[in-house]
């Protein structure tokens, strides 16, 4: 059952996200590492795929929001809101990189927010363990996807890197809790089509 007093919550949750800073519970990562010289180019990259991974952060306190918001079970729903918590610091650690390297946040992130929500929401209907699924198999696209920027972000950019190797650890975590829980594993077909709309998130925020 969906009440209002969620709802409310839930919207007033979202508005927070996209405007006001992140503030994170545990210090940031590679914190007392000396900033690293970059070239121009090399900063831009960093601040770009940076960028990419605030706007990934953005999405998960979407879904979490919009999975928790119709989780039926308490347990999972405590899972979830724990885990989301844990969201906040990386969404806070990647804002506060992408402002060091000189860069800015994506602008498109009102538009992944609300698309993530939605997808959570739906995710949450169908069920925990379907839900728990959908989160497990979010967080393992997303650890690869963290793998692949640990290739591209430059070598002596330490302090992008260390919050990159931290926030990918706490989601291959967020994975295993969701299996604990009860996860389902999802068809193929809609794991290709998560992985579709995470290239078309990634590729865009890159640029905007
Ligand atoms: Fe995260
Ligand atoms: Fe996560």
């Amino acid at each position: 059952m969906l009440d209002l007093d969620r709802l409310i919550t839930a919207f007033d949750n979202g508005l927070r996200t996209l405007l006001a800073p992140a503030h994170s519970a545990r210090p940031v990562p590679g914190g007392s590492v000396a900033e690293p010289e970059l070239t121009d180019a090399e900063r831009q990259l960093a601040a770009a795929l940076m960028r990419v991974n605030h706007s990934g952060e953005i999405c998960a306190q979407a879904l979490y929001q919009g999975q928790a918001l119709t989780a039926r079970e308490p347990s999972a729903r405590a899972a979830l809101e724990q885990a989301a918590a844990e969201e906040t610091d990386h969404l806070a650690w990647t804002a506060q990189r992408i402002a060091e390297l000189g860069g800015r946040v994506s602008v498109l992130n009102p538009l992944w927010y609300a698309g993530s929500f939605a997808l959570g929401a739906a995710a949450g209907l169908l069920g925990d363990k379907w839900n728990l699924g959908f989160l497990a198999e979010t967080e393992r696209q997303v650890e690869g996807h963290l793998e692949s920027h640990l290739d591209r972000l430059p070598v002596e950019d330490a302090k992008s890197r260390a919050i990159v190797d931290e926030i990918k650890s706490d989601e291959a975590r967020h994975a295993r809790t969701a299996v604990e829980h009860g996860a389902a594993e999802l068809p193929e077909p809609v794991k290709q089509a998560m992985r579709l709309g995470s290239r078309v998130m990634t590729r865009t925020a890159y640029w905007l």
